[in-house]
């Protein structure tokens, strides 16, 4: 897919400038669109919290133009993730490592290491590259929401708390990067995301355990992350239909994300979406398609998870969190 890329040289430049001056610029990456400001200006990652609603705890990612420039923001790097940063740079994969001296406490939620990685987007790498620095951007929407795959998904969610929005068109992954912890003894994935477990796997020769952060914190793994307005359902393929048909029946307006292979004419919803055969296409619509069903206003939306290999594992991680219990409003 070609990226519909509408941002300009100017726009770019203009928008490091803004970083200088302590703004803030949404941005597009290849995973989703992130809230950029200057990694080593507590005050502007300060506002990145305040546009979010996020808690302050929370750590971001630091974004690099290329991993040369690794010195100053992480230290005592470890084979593993050179080999990962060679071999999966620039591109959905996000690292953690121990914190360099020029990351602001700020980004990092005031842990001892830093996440970090190189995006694979032109318009994210020629801003990098504009601004000199490096970037703390988390996902450009509103804590806990679903993360933005167009800038106009960026202006609907933040509006006026984002100084610039840079438009690269739609974000040809469409979920987060693979988040791997590379400061305990056994590399680990945080987060599973467009870099498949498979992929590293291969890359490190060695199986990856997926799991909990031990303490750390990673809000992409509390429950309900990732989630649109509507409750999110999960239940078996086989069973969407009847599920959705049931709700509907209890005055329910249903969203569905239909399986592939279940024909939609069927349905009884308000809205359905089908859900593409590749899983590349799946991860590339999903938060697309949760938006079009928050669109449609349904209060109730029917899925179910994929099969967790490849991308699948990232797609279902999100529909599990955009499924797991709300905070009472
Ligand atoms: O694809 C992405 O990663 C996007 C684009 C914009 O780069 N960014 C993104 O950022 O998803 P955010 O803030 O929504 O998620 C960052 C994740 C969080 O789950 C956070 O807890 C984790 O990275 N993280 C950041 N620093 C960490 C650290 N030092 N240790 C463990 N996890 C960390
Ligand atoms: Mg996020």
């Amino acid at each position: 897919m070609i990226a519909r890329v509408t941002a300009s040289i100017t726009d770019i430049e203009k928008a490091a400038d803004v970083l200088r001056a302590g703004g803030l610029v949404a941005f597009p990456t290849e995973t989703v669109y992130g809230l950029g400001a200057n990694a080593e200006d507590p005050a502007a990652v300060a506002r990145i919290y305040q546009a979010k609603g996020r808690p302050p705890s929370h750590p971001l990612i630091v974004h690099l133009s290329d991993a040369e420039h690794l010195d100053g923001w992480a230290r005592e790097v470890p084979e593993t993730a050179r080999l990962l940063a060679e071999r999966f740079w620039p591109g959905p994969l996000t690292l953690v490592l121990r914190r360099g001296r020029r990351v602001s406490l700020e980004a990092t939620g005031g842990l001892d290491t830093v996440a970090v990685r190189v995006p694979d987007h032109p318009v994210a790498l020629a801003l990098l590259s504009a601004f000199g620095g490096g970037v703390a951007a988390p996902s450009a929407n509103r804590f806990g929401s679903v993360s933005p795959t167009t800038a106009d998904d960026v202006r609907a969610e933040l509006g006026n708390a984002v100084d610039v929005v840079l438009d690269g068109g739609p974000c040809t992954v469409g979920v987060e990067s693979t988040i791997v912890d590379t400061t305990a003894e056994a590399a680990a994935v945080l987060r599973p995301g467009g870099v498949t477990r498979e992929d590293l796997e291969a890359a490190l020769d060695r199986r990856l355990a997926v799991h909990s952060a031990g303490g750390v914190r990673v809000p992409g793994r509390h429950p309900s992350h990732y989630a649109p307005r509507a409750r999110v359902v999960l239940v078996e393929p086989e069973k969407v239909v009847a599920e959705a048909a049931l709700a509907q029946e209890l005055g329910h307006r249903v969203g569905v994300l239909l399986p592939p292979s279940f024909a939609d004419n069927h349905v009884k919803a308000h809205a359905v979406v089908a859900v593409p055969d590749s899983a590349a296409a799946y991860a590339r619509g999903l938060y697309a398609f949760l938006r079009e069903l928050d669109r449609h206003e349904c209060d109730l939306i029917v899925a179910s998870l994929p099969a967790e290999d490849g991308l699948g594992l990232a797609i279902a991680n999100r529909l599990g969190r955009a499924a797991g219990p709300r905070p009472s409003p």
